[in-house]
């Protein structure tokens, strides 16, 4: 079976990942080949930063690899914070506060939709490859629920009335804008295998 590297240090992400894709490709971690870097993220875009992530592990490391990014698209701020989802509050890469934020910038705004989108680079035999997943939604009030990571306690997907946080893993990985992408990415790595 084909080994690809995952680009991340997110067991939440690893664990939805290799549920998705590990009859095909048996997924590696960062931490699995040594890779402890603060590997640079400096695009402007989901697909340059995934972009980024997967080459520096091909150029440093030598594996195939793939690398995701992930922003939460608002519409009524303009798609923000996008590509800084995770640096919304600051630096520090806290989620608490990236949520309380955005909760309090749409403190009067009615129009709560919103959107997960995922950018997946794949490094494979010379070749990068991109997959993208989106999922759409709303953002609630208030938070809600306890399972899940980031942005999931604020997150209702259309046609539920759960967050993300709400209805637990087992329905999120069947859904949510990561599991789409990783689809995409499992059907292609399926054609190579034939
Ligand atoms: P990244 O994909 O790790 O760059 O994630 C960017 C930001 O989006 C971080 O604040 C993550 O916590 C958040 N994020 C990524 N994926 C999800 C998800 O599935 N649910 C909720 N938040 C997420």
């Amino acid at each position: 079976m084909k080994t690809l590297v995952f680009a991340t240090n997110n067991k939440h992400k690893l664990d939805e990942v290799r549920k998705i894709a590990s009859d095909l490709v048996n997924i590696v971690s960062l931490e699995e080949i040594g890779c402890h870097d603060d590997i640079p993220e400096t695009s402007d875009t989901l697909e340059g930063n995934a972009l980024q992530k997967a080459l520096y592990i091909k150029e440093h490391y030598g594996f195939d690899c793939f690398a995701d990014d992930t922003g939460l698209e608002v519409e009524a701020l303009d798609n923000a914070p996008g590509v800084y989802s995770a640096r919304y509050a600051g630096p520090g890469h806290d989620s608490e506060a990236n949520m309380t934020k955005l909760l309090k910038e749409m403190d009067n705004i009615e129009n709560r939709k919103a959107r997960f989108r995922t950018a997946i680079a794949l490094i494979l035999n010379g070749k990068e490859h991109l997959f993208e997943g989106i999922v759409n939604g709303r953002i609630t009030k208030e938070k809600r629920g306890t399972s899940g990571f980031g942005y999931d306690p604020i997150f209702v997907p259309d046609n539920y009335t759960q967050t993300f946080a709400e209805m637990g893993n087992d329905i999120k990985n069947t859904i949510s804008h990561r599991a789409e992408a990783v689809k995409k990415l499992s059907a292609f790595l399926s054609t190579l295998s034939e």
